[in-house]
């Protein structure tokens, strides 16, 4: 986290000079203006959401330098954070949380799209995972088509929390992902504020939709139906619904949503559309105000049609309640219009949210995994809530909000503390807003929300009296205080809120009538009585109460902070810059207030006050031994003192570290970058040297093999020479390998690989010796002609399969015959005895045997039908064979070097220190024969 050449404000705000907001908000406003839209402040990311393409900011050269690499390598980013999480959950085997919070259009949703996107990036290409990663990937425009809307604060804005867990296997992969979904905003479906839309869906059926299904589904304009047309506005900017509905299919299909069950989800949106223009006409009725009666059969048939149940059942469901008197006596009432209506309102959100909910399983379904090794959950919930007038919804959200701030304050503030005073670490208490209280004040027992259900069982509780009753039982008069009329204020960490009571009681009993249950339980609709079955099933039961949707809500609260809580939390503090949704202003004030409630300031100065590092002793040791001699490989004292030798003889300031009970304490962040920069650099050695060691073991596995075999082969049969035995073998005597003729030779061919490769003296029919290389690949022997490494010509290519054995004298020359089906290959070269071995053994692994034989006097075919023969004679004092030949016959003369039994010196020369080597072996490798075959390739010679 040095100071980057560029910088305009440290990339993380530990490093601010002096700690205020006024500090803060310049370093962030620094960042901004020049386009860098993360910070840190330890490991806490701070996004401010730039409203416009950064380009740079996101390619994928981008990402491909986020890998592997440590959080002060690079810029601060997202993809840091995710790497960081992949990378430690892998290596700690613990599972990790990203909590992104951050009001409405702050860019949640959009990070944590780009965390999924890393994953995806770094993970493996290998078939299954690619098949997961796109299920992860598409599940957010599925999700993001049935649950975001445009609003006032965002074009895109997630009408539901979602906590998505992404499941990995033991080496990192993603195998499978789980999502749990929250307080979908269902009242959006019938309602919502002016210039707003209803759910992405229905503007993507109606734009997207094909001629057929138009006419199918009776779709026309959206401002032909009464849902959409009463916030009149249809359009979103940078939102192509046509598109957009094309999208969506794909990602159902993906995500495993049958086209039968696309059909029905598609019938059911159309349902929810058409009864929204349905209406009721009151008629006067006996002992009751009015009777609501359907007003347009037409509009009735079409909306029964598209849910799939009959006009006069809907119509029945929607004009009468059922309510159970005793346990078996059914009570029907007919409705008035206003209640028609209201029940109507009831079955529309009803299908849509259960539609949702159904939608989130059958994604969990396809892609959910039973035993992942380890989870990295992401958490994309709507920010804190203050609005001009604030409902139920607004007191669930700002609730979990409150709840995470809580769970940030105890990971990240307390904890802190709590800490350094359980290892009796000096440092001083810095003091934090604990917003417990408030937390209490919501969900305790006696709590506003045990109230409201208390009130919701009273018979003729009501608003007002729910209002009244919290006076009377709340004594926290700090949190929460009376306004007027219905009005109850609540003081929360992000401020002051006025909620009003009114339809507080109707939505916490969130009642689904059961008319409504059975109406769609009779639906012919597959999908239709699927989403239903589990209330159907619950309303069995009179006895059970349905749970109240503050109840529901708390216990799903409760469990997904159980399930942060054993996770290690990465944060990400979202902050919108300005309410115009535009790039480029910094609203300086809206920013402040932010910076406020999400308590950066605070978190900066614990950071600094206290230690930016622990580790346990274990862990610091195993993490930086290789920093001492003392401690590397491995240290026999205690943990600690082993720790302390690291420090000591890295010469780190004595104030810059304290030792806890059993943690060691690294005060500031240069430190530990600089401990981390040293190890970066110590394992680099290390693992250069411990692939050096496996490269020799390789190299003298393979020695051991040549010379055990050359053994086998030779001994006994053949007078060797010193050089022959004695020596260490290369297969590419003079790298051929990187001749480009022969690697543009081997590649048309198909060759991968060279066995052994050398010059030689090829004998032709005339008995004149030529200068040429021979190549064995896996797949044939070349006899190549090579002017230089780029050009030569290929003289012969002999696919092993042509190859029958090879012949050589029993005498101590370098001449050997390679036996082909066709023809044969006279040659001389001085490392024959390795290119028997080489081919013996390239053959054994194809279950074919290499024929070798031994004779003075050998029979061969220069041509097909040329038939000649070469005699051996040994005559003493020759030191070099002499070739002549005339007409068929020709002779080698050569005098004696080692005996035929003559066994090698077991003498090893490590690969490791035969330096430098690049080319040919020369020296004591060159020409024994009168030829003057050299080690060096031909094309090297002029
Ligand atoms: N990193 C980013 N780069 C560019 N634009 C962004 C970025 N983050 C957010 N936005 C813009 O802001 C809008 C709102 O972001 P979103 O993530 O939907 O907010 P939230 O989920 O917090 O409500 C997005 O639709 C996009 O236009
Ligand atoms: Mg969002």
């Amino acid at each position: 986290m040095a100071y980057r050449p560029h910088q305009h404000a440290p990339d993380d705000l530990v490093l601010l000079s002096d700690i205020t907001e006024d500090a803060v908000m310049s370093a962030l406003k620094a960042h901004y203006d020049h386009d860098e839209i993360y910070t840190y402040i330890g490991e806490v990311l701070i996004s401010v959401n730039p409203f416009k393409q950064i380009k740079p900011l996101y390619l994928p050269t981008t990402l491909q330098r986020y890998r592997g690499r440590l959080l002060y390598e690079n810029a601060p980013h997202v993809y840091a954070l995710a790497d960081i999480s992949v990378r430690n959950m892998v290596a700690d085997r613990e599972n990790h949380c990203v909590i992104i919070s951050g009001e409405s259009g702050a860019g949640k949703t959009e990070a944590s799209k780009k965390i999924m996107e890393y994953i995806a990036a770094v993970s493996s290409k290998a078939a299954d995972v690619e098949k997961v990663k796109q299920q992860i990937l598409e599940s957010n425009p599925l999700l993001e088509a049935f649950g975001n809307a445009k609003t006032v604060r965002n074009n895109n804005s997630s009408r539901f929390g979602k906590y998505f867990e992404i499941q990995f296997s033991y080496g990192g992969d993603p195998v499978g992902g789980k999502i749990t979904q929250y307080l979908l905003e269902k009242s959006r479906i019938v309602s919502r504020q002016d210039t707003e839309r209803s759910f992405h869906i229905f503007y993507q059926l109606l734009a997207g939709s094909s001629a057929q299904e138009q006419k199918e589904l009776q779709l026309y304009g959206p401002e032909h139906y009464a849902y959409l047309s009463q916030s009149n506005v249809y359009r979103a900017d940078g939102i192509d619904d046509r598109a957009d509905f094309a999208e969506t299919k794909t990602a159902m299909t993906v995500c495993g949503i049958s086209s039968a069950e696309q059909k029905d989800i598609m019938h059911l949106l159309a349902g929810i559309l058409h009864l929204g223009n349905m209406s009721f006409a009151s008629e006067e009725a006996k002992g009751q105000d009015d009777k609501a009666v359907v007003d347009s059969k037409e509009i009735l048939a079409i909306a029964a049609q598209m849910l799939g149940v009959t006009g006069d059942k809907l119509a029945h469901a929607l004009t009468h309640r059922s309510i159970k008197g005793g346990s078996t006596e059914v009570i029907k009432s007919t409705l008035g219009k206003e209640q028609a209506l209201y029940s109507r309102d009831s079955l529309a959100k009803a299908v849509y949210s259960r539609l949702f909910q159904w939608i989130v399983e059958r994604i969990n379904t396809t892609m959910h995994t039973e035993k992942p090794a380890f989870v990295i959950g992401v958490l994309d919930i709507y920010g804190f809530e203050i609005f001009q007038t604030n409902g139920f919804e607004q007191l669930c959200i700002n609730f979990v909000n409150e709840k995470l701030q809580q769970i940030f304050i105890e990971l990240t503030l307390k904890k802190e503390q709590e800490e350094y005073v359980k290892e009796g670490i000096a440092w001083t208490r810095i003091d934090y807003y604990d917003n417990r209280p408030c937390c209490e004040l919501i969900e305790r027992n006696g709590g506003i929300l045990s109230l409201l259900d208390e009130e919701c069982l009273f018979p003729k509780g009501t608003d007002e009296s729910f209002h009244t009753k919290l006076f009377k039982q709340v004594t926290d008069t700090t949190h929460l205080t009376k306004g007027a009329g219905s009005i109850f204020v609540i003081k929360h960490f992000a401020g002051v809120v006025e909620y009003d009571t009114k339809g507080f009681l109707d939505k916490n009993k969130d009642t689904l009538f059961s008319d409504l249950v059975e109406l769609m339980m009779a639906s012919s609709l597959k999908l239709g009585k699927e989403i239903f079955a589990a209330d159907a099933e619950r309303m069995k039961d009179s006895k059970k109460r349905p749970v109240t949707a503050g109840t529901q809500f708390k216990t799903q609260v409760a469990a997904l902070m159980d399930a942060l809580r054993a996770c290690v939390p990465h944060y990400i503090r979202c902050i919108k810059p300005n309410e115009r949704k535009v790039g480029g202003y910094f609203d300086d004030e809206m920013v402040r207030n932010q910076v406020r409630y999400l308590g950066l300031v605070e978190n900066v100065r614990v950071r600094r006050a206290g230690f930016a590092f622990r580790m346990v002793y274990g862990h610091f040791l195993h993490r930086y031994k290789m920093l001492t001699e003392e401690t590397w490989p491995k240290w026999s004292g205690d943990e600690k003192s082993g720790c302390e030798k690291i420090l000591q003889h890295l010469k780190i300031a004595k104030d810059e570290y304290q030792f806890g009970k059993t943690k060691i304490f690294i005060k500031s962040p240069q430190t530990v970058f600089k401990l981390e920069e040293m190890r970066e650099a110590k394992l680099v050695a290390i693992v250069s040297k411990i692939q050096r060691f496996y490269r020799a073991f390789v190299a003298r596995k393979w020695y051991l093999l040549i010379r055990a075999s050359m053994q086998d082969i030779f001994s006994g049969q053949k007078e060797r020479r010193k050089f022959s035995i004695n020596r260490k073998y290369y297969g590419d005597y003079g790298n051929f390998k990187h001749a480009p003729f022969v690697v543009d030779t081997m590649h048309k061919n198909d060759d991968s690989k060279i066995l052994f490769a050398d010059n030689c003296n090829k004998i032709n029919k005339r008995y004149k010796s030529q200068r040429r290389s021979i190549v064995v690949t896996d797949k044939a022997i070349y006899n190549l002609s090579l002017k230089t490494p780029a050009k030569g010509k290929i003289a012969r290519r002999i696919p092993h399969e042509m190859v029958t054995g090879v012949s050589l004298s029993e005498l101590s020359d370098n001449f050997i015959i390679i036996h082909a089906t066709d023809y044969d290959y006279l040659l001389e070269n001085n490392r024959k005895s390795e290119l028997v071995v080489c081919l013996k053994e390239h053959y054994r692994k194809t279950n074919k045997d290499l024929a070798v034989k031994f004779s003075n006097n050998i029979t061969y075919k220069a041509k097909e039908k040329d038939v000649r023969t070469i005699t051996f004679t040994k005559v003493e004092g020759t030191p070099r064979a002499i070739f002549a030949g005339k007409g068929k016959t020709s002779t080698v003369t050569v005098g004696s070097d080692l005996p035929k039994d003559a066994q090698p010196k077991s003498t090893y020369v490590p690969v490791e220190k035969r330096s430098g080597y690049r080319g040919p072996a020369g020296g004591a490798a060159s020409s024994s024969s009168g030829y003057g075959q050299a080690g060096t390739p031909s094309w090297a010679k002029k």
